[in-house]
């Protein structure tokens, strides 16, 4: 069964054609990177546009990639929320678009449980219970997924993460997006100049807050102006992944499951990894990791949750996303 996969829920535009679930035929990601830098940030109106210029051409790449034509597909799979809306019905439109003049089922995918797919696209058994922690530039959720299906166990009350990354590095003047340069300077800094808040590890609940701990960079950053740049990356890498890890570690033994996916851009992260590796490792946790490419936002893991979808027959019809959502309406435990 081969799915072509479509992701527009942010700013990457991404056409994937992935068969049986886990062999990915073509992979394409047009970034947009270079249109948001000067903003350090996105600019809904900006991706919209910029989706709406490079849908078409992605899906005939794909194909042509794939050397297939739309008849040899079972399924379209599309993202369908969370996300920008505008980007959201870019996408949208051009998957039903493809399932009205081909005749295939169309697919909606949430946007998270397709990060977390990620790792099922390499080595995780899919359809096993699991504790995930999405970390992206829109999300920083702990998820249990059982039964296929999502439970929302905690996530962030302001900032995602990568946002925190994103914001951190704007005010540093290094460059957007944030996440991979901080992770690169950081491994030359030394973190212990000082140690920044870990927000909301003394609470008994799994959510997470990064907004107060990119003010108390900038802060410290106006107190202490000769700081060299590696050394306040390392600082506020440090107490990004210490949260992170030490939050996640707590969900996993609340919920005493032992299959551990983490996902989503800042998963990409070096420190992230190495520390998760060791920490999982010590608890005899079964830690999985999508590939650093995987990590970030692709139509892959669309079409290959897609797959499982349409064989349990959970197909959309041409209503998908009219009343365009960009909430996450995951049920709390
Ligand atoms: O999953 P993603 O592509 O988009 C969303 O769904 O949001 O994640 C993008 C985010 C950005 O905030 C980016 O700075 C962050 O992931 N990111 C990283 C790394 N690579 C990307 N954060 C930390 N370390 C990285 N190596
Ligand atoms: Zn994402």
């Amino acid at each position: 069964m081969i799915i072509l996969g479509i992701e527009t829920s942010c700013d990457d535009t991404s056409v994937a054609i992935v068969k049986n679930g886990k062999d990915i035929l073509s992979n394409m990601v047009a970034n947009q990177d270079e249109y948001h830098r000067k903003f350090g940030g996105v600019v809904p109106e900006i991706a919209a546009r910029k989706h709406l210029e490079h849908i078409l051409s992605s899906i005939e790449f794909c194909l042509s990639e794939a050397d297939l034509e739309l008849d040899d597909l079972a399924g379209i799979a599309v993202t369908c929320r969370p996300g920008l809306v505008g980007s959201l019905i870019v996408g949208l439109s051009a998957a039903k678009c493809l399932s009205f003049i081909s005749g295939k089922p169309l697919v909606g995918i949430h946007h998270l449980e397709a990060h977390i797919y990620a790792t099922a696209l390499t080595d995780y058994p899919y359809g096993v219970p699991q504790i995930a922690l999405v970390a992206s530039g829109g999300h920083t959720s702990l998820i249990l997924l059982q039964n296929e299906k999502m439970h929302l166990l905690g996530r962030t009350v302001d900032d995602a993460a990568g946002e925190a990354y994103d914001k951190v590095a704007k005010h540093l003047g290094l460059g957007y997006p944030g996440g991979p340069i901080i992770d690169k300077l950081a491994q030359k800094g030394n973190p212990d100049i000082v140690r920044f808040p870990r927000p909301m590890l003394n609470h008994s609940n799994l959510n997470f807050s990064f907004s107060g701990l990119k003010t108390a960079v900038m802060y410290f950053l106006e107190k202490n102006p000769a700081t060299l740049p590696e050394d306040l990356a390392a600082a506020f890498q440090d107490a990004v992944i210490d949260v992170l890890v030490r939050k996640t570690i707590q969900a996993v033994k609340q919920q005493k499951i032992s299959n551990l996916s983490v996902v989503g851009g800042v998963a990409a992260n070096s420190a992230l990894r190495n520390r998760f590796s060791t920490e999982c490792a010590n608890k005899n946790i079964n830690l999985y990791f999508p590939p650093r490419h995987l990590c970030t936002d692709n139509a892959a893991m669309v079409a290959g949750l897609g797959y499982h979808k349409l064989k349990n027959n959970e197909i959309s019809d041409l209503n998908l996303g009219s009343s365009a959502d960009a909430g996450l309406p995951l049920m709390t435990l």
